[in-house]
């Protein structure tokens, strides 16, 4: 259930900020996982906003959730040094694994999948990131090993 006076006090910490929705909308996301529908109107009031103008801001960054993400967060980063070495094909891969698309959850709920633009890897490209934590150099077979070990 989300606490939604926790909310409306995290988000007043950026009310006096210049631009503050955008630092809001990060701290919601950080707090919670996700910017759910429920904090938009809380939103719209702290920074003297319409509600479709917030809801606007949301949807136009890939980096906002609307719902709560999956239980493990997989990141592939499509940044040009990891293209260059492959990291369409491991997207696939991927993909095809976890049975879900980037900014989508797989339907068991336990993964999500996100692009990435650079991990600060390049020089050991494909990089991926696991609940954040990078993995460098990555193939397939690396990624099948790691996502089994997390075995929950
Ligand atoms: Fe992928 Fe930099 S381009 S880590």
């Amino acid at each position: 259930k989300l606490d939604l006076d926790a909310l409306r006090a995290l988000i007043a910490t950026h009310a006096d900020t210049p631009g503050g929705l955008m630092p809001a909308l990060h701290a919601v996301q950080a707090a919670i996982g996700h910017v759910p529908p429920e904090v938009v109107p809380l939103l719209a009031d702290t920074f003297n906003l319409s509600r479709a103008e917030v809801h606007g801001v949301v949807t136009f960054y890939h980096h906002f959730r609307q719902t709560p993400p999956g239980l493990h967060q997989i990141e592939v980063c499509r940044a040009e040094s990891c293209q260059a070495m492959g990291s369409d094909a491991l997207e696939a891969h991927v993909e095809h694994k976890l049975g879900c698309k980037h900014h989508d959850k797989s339907a068991d709920g336990r993964w999500s999948l996100e692009p990435v633009y650079c991990l600060g890897l390049c020089a050991m490209s494909p990089a991926i990131a696991i609940d954040g934590q990078p993995h460098a150099r990555m193939t397939p077979e690396k990624f099948d090993r790691l996502v089994a070990a997390l075995g929950d």
